[in-house]
Order: structure tokens, then sequence, then C-alpha cells
């Protein structure tokens, strides 16, 4: 059943709705509710392997690495290590530095990525430590790991990923909690963190039910030759993603900016042929995200930004407002609208949707 449409048009929008479930079953039976953490089986690390690390790195390509991206800074605000994404492809080719401290993890839908499998083997012949974050159970990558967490997303058909984007993410989330408490990380503060990973498979579902909403945004979107997808720190691999998907299934050229570089040069495209989509949340860095949307709003940029509810509405043209959870897993929730955007821009625009043209589901050759 899962490789049927199941009443669906696509197998994107499909995967997009299996999210609050596949969130769950990623998060199953991995809470410890007595010390306010979680349980991860298959690291295959003792705590004090983990405690010894000093810096974490983490590869893999496309939206796995953006992925990563989410991951790193979950890891460096939850566990205070200092945590980096890199794209595989270009890992693989650097003849790197390889960090006797360091913890090395892959990211891989597939686990099969010719680019992210090559890094791997560099890696490991190398001597580093690898863990795999993956969602195929047995795949090369997974195989090729010290151990790992398998995200158990279910399988993915459309060739754009979703819900492994989104269960990827989750499961740093769980590895950041879990190198956090081995640490500095207080109970109170896993305990804050267990709860809002409970809460999102039904913070999920409520955006979904906004998809009404999110397709008339998408239909005007589609209108225009060019984006701009923005964000700020956490915000900005959401940005990344984003850019991506409408790129992918709509063909529409975007590109993704922190929101605090545009005025070192971007700046200069906006206009109103150029919209602008804000990853904004009411997070420390609000007052900063607001004066950016001032700045493009003054050179007339329509805005559509993926807020919280305090937003003030008359700071973008159209608001899709998002659930509040903890600020580190607004990423989480921020990019579903956002896969909704793509997806609903592309069915405007009449694409292959699950078959995006010259991309392929896995890329095993170089
Ligand atoms: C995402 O929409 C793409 N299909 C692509 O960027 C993908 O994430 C990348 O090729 C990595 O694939 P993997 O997760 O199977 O390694």
């Amino acid at each position: 059943a899962d490789y049927d449409l199941g009443g669906y048009e696509h197998f994107l929008r499909k995967e997009i709705g299996e999210q609050p479930e596949a969130v769950e079953r990623c998060i199953s039976g991995r809470i410890d509710e007595r010390f306010s953490t979680v349980k991860l089986g298959g690291l295959n690390l003792e705590p004090h392997d983990l405690r010894a690390i000093k810096r974490v790195h983490i590869l893999g390509c496309g939206s796995a690495y953006y992925s990563g991206e989410v991951g790193a800074h979950l890891i460096e605000s939850l566990a205070r290590i200092p945590a980096t994404a890199e794209a595989a492809s270009e890992y693989r080719y650097r003849n790197p530095v390889i960090d006797p401290n360091g913890l090395y993890i892959a990211v891989s839908q597939s686990g099969e990525t010719a680019d992210t499998l090559a890094a791997v083997e560099e890696l490991t012949r190398k001597g580093a430590r690898v863990l795999g974050v993956i969602n195929q159970v047995g795949s090369a990558i997974a195989r090729s790991n010290n151990g790992g967490i398998y995200i158990h997303a279910g399988p993915e058909v459309s060739v754009a990923s979703s819900k492994s984007f989104t269960s990827t993410c989750v499961a740093f989330a769980m590895l950041a909690i879990h190198l956090g408490r081995i640490r500095d990380l207080s109970p109170a503060d896993g305990d804050r963190m267990i709860t809002a990973l409970r809460e999102l498979p039904a913070k999920i579902a409520a955006i979904l039910e906004q998809e009404d909403q999110i397709e008339e945004a998408a239909g005007w979107l589609a209108g225009f030759e060019n984006a701009m997808f923005i964000g700020r720190v956490r915000g900005y691999p959401i940005a990344r993603e984003g850019a991506q998907k409408i790129k992918e299934v709509a063909y529409l050229h975007a590109e993704a900016y922190q929101a605090a570089e545009l005025k070192h040069g971007p700046l200069a495209l906006i206009c109103p042929e150029m919209p602008v989509v804000a990853v904004v949340a009411d997070d420390e860095l609000a007052e900063k995200q607001r004066s950016t949307l001032h700045e493009i709003k003054a050179r007339q940029g329509p805005i559509l930004a993926i807020a919280h509810e305090t937003l003030p509405t008359e700071l973008a043209e159209r608001t899709i407002v998002v659930p509040r959870t903890e600020p580190e897993l607004d990423p989480i929730l921020m990019n579903i609208p956002l896969q909704l955007l793509a997806y609903h821009a592309a069915r405007a625009l009449g694409r292959d949707i699950d078959k995006p043209r010259n991309l392929a589901k896995s890329v095993t050759v170089e």
C-alpha cells in the first residue's frame, strides 16, 4: 500500500500528508521519561565515548545535507558541541583532515547516494568514527557505518523528499537531546524537549489543515519567474530546503539567503517582481527578522511569511501561521508549509511532480 497512491494525485502530496505518522514512528519507543531524555539503541557508542566528542561533522547531499544543517544547529544548541554540515559531494574530493575527536554523521534517505557513500568510505579508511541517519534499512551507507539512527519514515516514492527530511530532523533532535543529557542539558530542558517532540505530530497535522491557504499562496508565487527564500540562523537551512523544493518540482528559479546577508548584495534584486518567502519565527531574533521585512517592504518586494501568530500582518502580503513549539524545533514545523507551497506551485504550473525532469530519486553514480 505504501507504493499505492491511496487516492492522492501524487506521491509527493501523499508523503507530505504522512508526516504526522512518520514522526510518530521516528520517536516511538525512543523516549525515556524517567531520565528526561531519549534512548537511541543503534549508536554503538558508550556514553564515555560520546562525552569525549569535541566536534560533530555532518555529511549528506541535497535535502539530506540541508537536514544535516538543521541537525548541526540542534546539536550546537542542545548539546553545546560545535557542529557543522557539509555537502558530501564536496567533502569526498577535498582530502579533509580527519578530526580524531570528531563524530562524523552521514545522512541519507536511500542510503545509496554515491557521493555520500564515497565520503563514508574515505572516512572509515582513515579511521574516523561514522554514524548514519538513514531511512533505508540495510542500505549501502547503513552497512558501511559504525551505527546510527534509522528514521523509519517508510518508503518515499516521490523523487522530491518530504517526510524523510522531516524525520531526519527529528532524529537529529533526539541525538542532540541524548548528547545534551550526558553533558550539560538539565532534566528540565530534557523534559521541555521531549514534550515538544511528542507534540510535533499533532502540530504537523494542524499545518496540513491550512492547505487551502497555502495553495492560494502557491498559485500567486507560480506567477513569478524568480523567488528569494530567506531565513536566519536555524531558519536558514529551511529557506535552502524550501528554495530547493520549488526548483525541483515547480522549476521555478529560487535562491536562499541568510536574511542578514541581504544587505551585503542580494537586496539589489528586491523589487515588485521578486517575491520573498521569509521564514520568521518569533524567537530570540524576532526583532532582527522584522527589520529585514521592513527593508524588503521599503523596496516593494512582495513577502510571503511563514511565521508565528505574533507577526504583525502589515509586515507581509501573505502570512502562513505555524503553531509554536520549542524554538529549537521551529524549523521542523516551518518547513511543512514550504513543502506544500512547492507542491501546489508545481501543480499550478502542470509539472511532472513525482518525477521531475533531469532528476533521479537516488544518485548512485557520480
Ligand atoms: C530531495 O528532494 C532530492 N531528491 C535530493 O536532494 C536528495 O535529498 C539527495 O539526492 C540525497 O539523497 P539521499 O537522502 O537518498 O542520500
